[in-house]
């Protein structure tokens, strides 16, 4: 084994996409409980952007490379136990990361953190499945609870979230509405049976308390401040509020996730009604097993057609930076993926 020269895309300082650019590296030998991996595609989200800015509260200290997901091929690994008869070189796994790292050709990572994909599965596909996928599960199941027929308000049901939310709460027979405002988003939300509400043109909680007068069960908001107290006004006697992201301000989302996180602890001694935080990178540091079986179950779904995963645009890793710019200015809508050269 030697070590590994690669490619990886590095946020140098806070700022705009200039402050981003491709740096070489080297990859040493894995130690024990480890595996080095060859990155074939890493899927973007919201908090990349975010991150890249120094507005993200769970900040990376510059520099530091973005990108919380990825797929890849084992190259080598070091046992420091048992090993599970899928633990071979060669094979293809899905990653979802604690620490941002995944705009890169090669990672080390800890072999609890490896996923194997079901066979068939399109890597570019499974790039934009393990950080929206597994939160939407701690959404759904672990702070949720939702049960089959339950009535719940999507806020950001557009997005790459809000779409993974869409897709296993229409596996689940829940009745579903959704915010969202982008060109095509209607029809977007239609095909998972979500009723649209444009945010820019309708007030949610008037049309909840005309289409629902008895209120909604749950509601899952990424985008806090006023809209909190309103969801919870929307939510029937027993219904619950999750938050999974305060991004209402961009430039004072930390401050507003402080802030958005304590006003939730406190809706939650409220009697009658129930007030829940979402953090998959904690969740994923707390529980490997949840995570594990987590990601399996949705790599599964994805396998056997249960879920269609939607592949906005394909860029190289290099353009990572062209690509924030893209999503920024709104030039790219849907869930962009990057791949490397080894693809
Ligand atoms: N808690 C966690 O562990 C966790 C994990 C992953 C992501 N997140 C956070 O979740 C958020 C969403 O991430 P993402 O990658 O899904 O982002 P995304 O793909 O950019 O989606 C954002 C969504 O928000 C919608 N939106 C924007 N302004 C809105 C408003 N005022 N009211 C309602 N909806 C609005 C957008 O709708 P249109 O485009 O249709 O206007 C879009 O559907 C981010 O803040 C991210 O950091 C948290």
């Amino acid at each position: 084994m030697s070590k590994i020269a690669y490619r990886k895309i590095v946020v140098e300082r806070f700022g705009g996409t200039e402050t981003m650019r491709p740096v070489e590296a080297t990859l040493a030998e894995p130690p024990p409980g480890y595996a080095r991996v060859k990155v074939l595609a890493s899927g973007v989200g919201f908090t990349d952007l975010m991150a890249r800015s120094g507005d993200y509260l769970l900040q990376r200290k510059v520099p530091f490379t973005p990108g919380y997901e990825l797929v890849g091929e084992i190259v080598d690994f070091t046992p420091d136990g048992p090993r599970p008869a899928w633990l071979q070189e060669g094979v293809r796994v899905a990653v979802s990361l604690t620490k941002m790292a995944a705009y890169t050709e090669y990672i080390s990572l800890p072999l609890w953190q490896l996923v194997p994909l079901p066979d068939g599965l399109d890597p570019l596909a499974a790039a934009t499945i393990p950080l929206d996928y597994l939160t939407a599960l701690s959404v759904l199941e672990t702070h949720g609870r939702v049960a089959t027929g339950d009535t719940v308000l999507i806020q950001g049901a557009s997005g790459g979230v809000g779409q993974a939310l869409s897709r296993l709460g229409a596996l689940r027979g829940l009745r579903m509405y959704g915010t969202a405002s982008a060109p095509g988003a209607e029809e977007l939300l239609a095909r998972h049976g979500v009723t649209f509400i444009d945010y820019r043109r309708q007030d949610f909680e008037t049309v909840l308390r005309e289409r629902e007068p008895g209120g909604v069960q749950a509601v899952f908001d990424h985008i806090g401040g006023a809209g909190l107290r309103k969801a919870y006004r929307a939510l029937s006697p027993g219904g619950v509020l999750v938050s999974y992201a305060f991004s209402g301000r961009p430039g004072r989302m930390v401050g507003d996730t402080v802030r958005g996180a304590a006003r939730v602890k406190v809706m939650n001694l409220r009697p009658g009604r129930r007030a829940a935080l979402s953090m998959v990178p904690f969740e994923i540091k707390g529980d490997h097993a949840w995570y594990r079986a987590g990601l399996e179950r949705v790599l599964e779904m994805a396998a056997r057609g249960a879920i269609a995963p939607r592949i906005g645009s394909v860029h190289p890793l290099m353009k990572a930076a062209d690509v924030h710019a893209a999503l920024e200015s709104r030039e790219i809508t849907g869930k962009a993926v990057l791949v490397t050269d080894q693809v």
